[in-house]
């Protein structure tokens, strides 16, 4: 930790503490009730979060509320009647920051109208010295800055940044603990989200990730199987275990031998329809885990496992530890024990220096996998990331046009993938009303394909079954089958 002298509530981040692994032992801390003169803090206030970025954010908020509405404050979606607003933050991509800064100008004004706004920013943008400095420099008016190991400390720096005239700003470079039990805000009563691991160990050149999340720490399997235990009990369909590098589960326990794919076989035996995870890294991905996927009942045959590039070159620059064919291999592998797999992934077009041929290895690595969806990203240069020095002589509009033709392969294939579902009855978990048309009822199916359908709202939250209509690229429309018990595994 950078200092734990809390008095002066200024501890900034620092890039290079932050790669510096602690040899020390994880501790698991328990979350400390808030006191009781601090309950009241929110009464009658009100708090706004938005939420930048991945999975884990989303989850991180679901805390943060949690603590919020502990502190008595309820939630409002209108920022003109916040008390409180905080931008939870994604530091992924260059694209995701402009956001973030947009929004914390346009507050601006805000603020002047209600200099009791207590304006916040958290998540991993906070972890990046370069990005608390411009705060400083250019947005006096955020009035509070906290990072993401020590989310559960907010009780506190809220309250501090109540009571004082200065900007609070509290981001420990290093992290080291777990903190259990923190109190939750679950946004729906069907589908929850349940942290695994926290950190990552693996360092991908053009990732910012190591350092804005710390080293790899795993929760113990208790507790982890009795929150997932519990959400079972209060009637949840489905868990996605999350951590940004779930295959590296278990590896950082030194009293007891147990990996991600042990935590998947005991996970199997608790009553809950659905079990997802992400997100997987293809060289941790082992035989085991693919030997206790295939037994399927509520594990789901989806995986999302990101090849970032289907170059070995390029993969050895980005770091990956793993070559084309050995991806290619594990998902040989993969397709033989779960032929009805759904495969997803995350691929990188534009890496320093990536030749067109390279890049033609990506389209080729994704016609051979047929992807039933991906993720596409233009590489964005981090500052303090090995990639970021790299020389790259691609100009931004070869890498815009790559990735335009890398997205028509994708979208090509995934119109092919979903037309195979022409007719066939699917499995759905119904997830309330379709975005687009109130009329229209929305769900997944086990791989995680958006299915709508008409129906009465009584099946919200209720597996059924849907025939299958009309494919479509990223949707599939089909009819209720009111009296069918048909349950296939889709
Ligand atoms: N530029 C572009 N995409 C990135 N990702 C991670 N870092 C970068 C970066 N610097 C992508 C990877 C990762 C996903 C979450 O974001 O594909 O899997
Ligand atoms: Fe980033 Fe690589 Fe870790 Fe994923 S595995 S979070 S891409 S460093």
């Amino acid at each position: 930790m950078a200092t734990k002298d809390y008095s002066k509530y200024f501890v900034a981040p620092d890039l290079k503490q932050a790669k510096r692994r602690g040899k020390e032992e994880t501790q698991v801390l328990q979350f400390e009730p808030i006191p009781e003169d601090m309950r009241q803090i929110g009464r009658d206030k009100r708090y706004l979060l938005m939420t930048y970025g991945c999975q884990m954010n989303v989850h991180d908020s679901e805390n943060i509320a949690g603590m919020l509405e502990q502190m008595g404050y309820t939630a409002t979606d209108r920022e003109q009647e916040a008390d409180v607003i905080l931008l939870n933050t994604c530091a992924v991509r260059e694209n995701a920051e402009d956001k973030v800064f947009g929004t914390i100008g346009r507050l601006k004004q805000l603020k002047l109208e209600n200099p009791e706004l207590i304006l916040g920013v958290c998540g991993c943008m906070s972890q990046e010295e370069a990005v608390v400095h411009r705060l400083l420099q250019s947005y006096p008016y955020v009035d509070l800055i906290f990072g993401t190991h020590n989310i559960h400390r907010l009780p506190h720096l809220l309250k501090n940044a109540l009571y004082s005239k200065e900007m609070v700003v509290e981001v420990w470079s290093k992290e080291g603990d777990v903190v259990e039990n923190m109190p939750k805000v679950r946004s729906d009563g069907l589908r929850a989200w349940v942290n695994i691991m926290y950190g990552c160990d693996k360092f991908c050149t053009y990732c910012i990730v190591p350092y804005t999340r710390g080293k790899e720490r795993s929760r113990r399997p208790e507790d982890v199987l009795r929150e997932i235990r519990e959400l079972a009990r209060q009637g949840y369909q489905e868990v996605t275990l999350l951590g940004q590098n779930v295959n590296a589960y278990g590896k950082d326990f030194k009293d007891i031998n147990y990996l991600f794919a042990d935590l998947m076989d005991d996970v199997r035996k608790i009553g809950i329809p659905r079990v997802r995870f992400t997100t997987s890294h293809p060289r941790d991905f082992d035989d085991h885990l693919i030997e206790v996927l295939a037994k399927r009942g509520n594990l789901v045959e989806h995986i999302h496992l990101p090849v970032q590039s289907g170059s070995s070159e390029i993969l050895k620059r980005m770091a990956r530890k793993y070559t084309r064919e050995q991806y290619l291999e594990l998902v040989r592998k993969i397709k033989q024990a779960i032929p009805d797999v759904s495969l997803t992934t995350d691929i990188i077009v534009g890496f320093p220096g990536e030749t067109e041929e390279q890049f033609a290895e990506t389209l080729s690595l994704v016609k051979e996998v047929e992807y039933d969806s991906a993720y596409t990203f233009i590489y964005s240069p981090r500052e303090g990331t090995p990639a970021a020095k790299m020389e790259d002589d691609i100009p931004m509009e070869v890498k815009k046009e790559r990735l335009l033709r890398l997205n028509e392969v994708v979208n090509e294939i995934a119109r092919r993938k979903n037309e195979a579902f022409r007719g066939q009855v699917v499995e759905v978990l119904v997830e309330g009303e379709s975005k687009k048309n109130a009329e229209v009822l929305s769900g997944r199916t086990r791989t995680n394909k958006l299915v709508n359908f008409r129906g009465p709202k009584e099946l919200i939250g209720k597996m059924v079954s849907v025939q299958i209509t009309e494919p479509q690229t990223w949707t599939l429309n089909g009819v209720w089958l009111k009296e069918s018990s048909v349950r296939v595994g889709v």
